[in-house]
């Protein structure tokens, strides 16, 4: 048996300091103050849900990201999705998760039409992944690309631990902060799930991030969805561009099929007993050709790659797994957060805005919104123009704040592998090049009690 290299998750507060927050935080009751107590500066997110402002604390002056609960559509009274949003952000406490402070809400007056408003109030972060990407600054480094993996990793690997789904991993979820940190966001589609028994909703994770299994209809599923979505965000941060632009979900099944190969009794052999095998299935045989394709991707890379976009789910390599990989276990060494280069403030919003002026044209990067009763694929939809090729220091790019600590380039020669470690030898976590990470040892172990109770009054079976 492999001895694991995955530790208990790191957290960066000692401990009693943690506990002394928590006691602040919780004497303030939930949703009893007024979103009067902040000024809103300038709006950062448009999404399926409602908008998203960054906002100063009049009382404390603390810069902080509001999320305004859409209630617009609902006829239902409070939304579904941001019931479980809230209820499963509260039970999640990891440095790789983005912190829901408390809920405020705005009164019904005359001057918002009758209709007050709940609002979730989260720790501020300057970046998300897609903004960062779009904004055309030079393209991160091959040690800040396995820091912000090892960190995504971190955080769903916490995730799983503790019966939680993201269920929509992408760039624009996976906020960045100027210290280097990365935070899972926007559990609008999160749920809890059961090892054993599942029947949920298939229409889950942004088109682009979807995995084969729930294009092709499955709805008893698992973490092996998050780690698919994982895979396509590190293919396109070495590859500089989204790897799966599918126009359509069978689109989409097509370009997987493509790289990843046609699934067949022996890389897949559940495939054909899923919901829309028949439908979907390939109408040719395709040889799996990711090594070629991302050849020049670093070999420990490409290796986490190619585990990553397994087609079988079952195959697909878990997140404690990849933290385990030779990836995060030779150099470069995934570097401290802090070292990284800190950026002028970057959200998809604004990055969307500059690239789809005046388009009303649907976006495959958006998540799909949760209705089980929404008519099935395909549903055809235009491919964004993304990545714009812009320079830095040109009109209308942002120019790059300086760099604190340099970072190897990306041409900067890999050092060959030190020497060979047997498990026992290998350090507990995934080493750094300046290891300032404090294990946690509490995050582990933490349960959450919701995870089979949490019911959608709309349809409680499948979702
Ligand atoms: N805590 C935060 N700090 C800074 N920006 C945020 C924060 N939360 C969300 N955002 C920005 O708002 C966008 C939308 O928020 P998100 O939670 O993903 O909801 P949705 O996609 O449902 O609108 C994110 O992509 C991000 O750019
Ligand atoms: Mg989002």
């Amino acid at each position: 048996m492999m001895a694991s290299r995955v530790p208990p998750s790191n957290g960066s507060a000692p401990p009693e300091e943690k506990k002394v927050a928590s006691a602040k935080e919780k004497s303030i009751q939930w949703g009893s103050r007024s979103v009067d107590i902040f000024e809103k500066i300038d709006q950062i997110g448009e999404g399926t849900y409602g908008q998203v402002y960054q906002a100063r604390n009049k009382i404390n002056g603390e810069i902080v990201a509001l999320k305004k609960v859409r209630m617009d559509n609902e006829k239902e009274g409070f939304p579904i999705t941001a019931i479980r949003e809230i209820k499963i952000l509260k039970e999640l406490d990891h440095e790789n998760i983005v912190k829901l402070k408390e809920i405020v809400t705005s009164k019904a007056t005359d001057y918002n039409r009758g209709k007050g408003s709940i609002y979730m109030v989260f720790e501020y972060m300057d970046h998300d992944l897609t903004g960062l990407m779009d904004s055309g600054l030079k393209w991160f480094s091959q040690a800040q690309i396995k820091c912000y993996m090892k960190q995504l990793l971190e955080g769903l690997h916490y995730c799983h631990k503790n019966n939680v789904l993201h269920r929509d991993i992408k760039g624009s979820n996976l906020l960045i902060n100027n210290k280097g940190q990365l935070k899972l966001a926007d559990f609008g589609l999160a749920r809890p799930f059961n090892e054993q028994a599942s029947n949920y909703t298939n229409r889950v994770i942004t088109l682009w991030y979807r995995p084969p299994e729930l294009l092709l209809g499955a709805v008893n599923y698992g973490p092996a969805i998050d780690m698919w979505s994982v895979g396509c965000i590190l293919a396109e941060l070495l590859a500089k561009k989204p790897i799966f632009p599918g126009r359509s979900e069978i689109d989409q099944l097509e370009l997987t099929y493509k790289l990843c190969g046609t699934p067949n009794e022996e890389n897949w052999p559940n495939a054909a007993k899923l919901a829309w095998w028949e439908t979907f299935k390939p109408q040719k045989v395709y040889k799996r050709r990711i090594r070629e394709a991302f050849k020049d991707f670093p070999p420990e890379a490409l290796d986490l790659v190619d585990r990553l976009l397994t087609l079988d789910p079952s195959k697909r390599i878990s997140a404690s797994e990849a933290l385990d990989s030779d990836y995060f276990w030779t150099e470069p060494f995934p570097p401290d957060p802090s070292t990284l280069p800190k950026y002028p403030p970057s959200h998809e919003f604004q990055a969307k805005k500059r690239r789809q002026q005046g388009s009303s044209q649907q976006d495959p990067t958006k998540r799909p919104r949760v209705d089980p009763q929404a008519p099935l694929p395909p549903q055809q939809q235009q491919q964004p123009h993304r990545y714009p090729p812009g320079q830095p220091g040109q009109p209308g790019q942002p120019v790059p704040v300086p760099v604190p600590v340099p970072l190897p380039g990306n041409n900067v020669p890999r050092k060959p592998y030190p020497q060979v470690l047997n498990n026992a030898q290998k350090p507990k976590f995934p080493p750094q090049q300046n290891p300032h990470n404090n294990i946690n040892p509490h995050a582990q172990n933490m349960q959450n009690p919701h995870a089979q109770n949490l019911q959608n009054p709309h349809n409680a079976q499948h979702f």
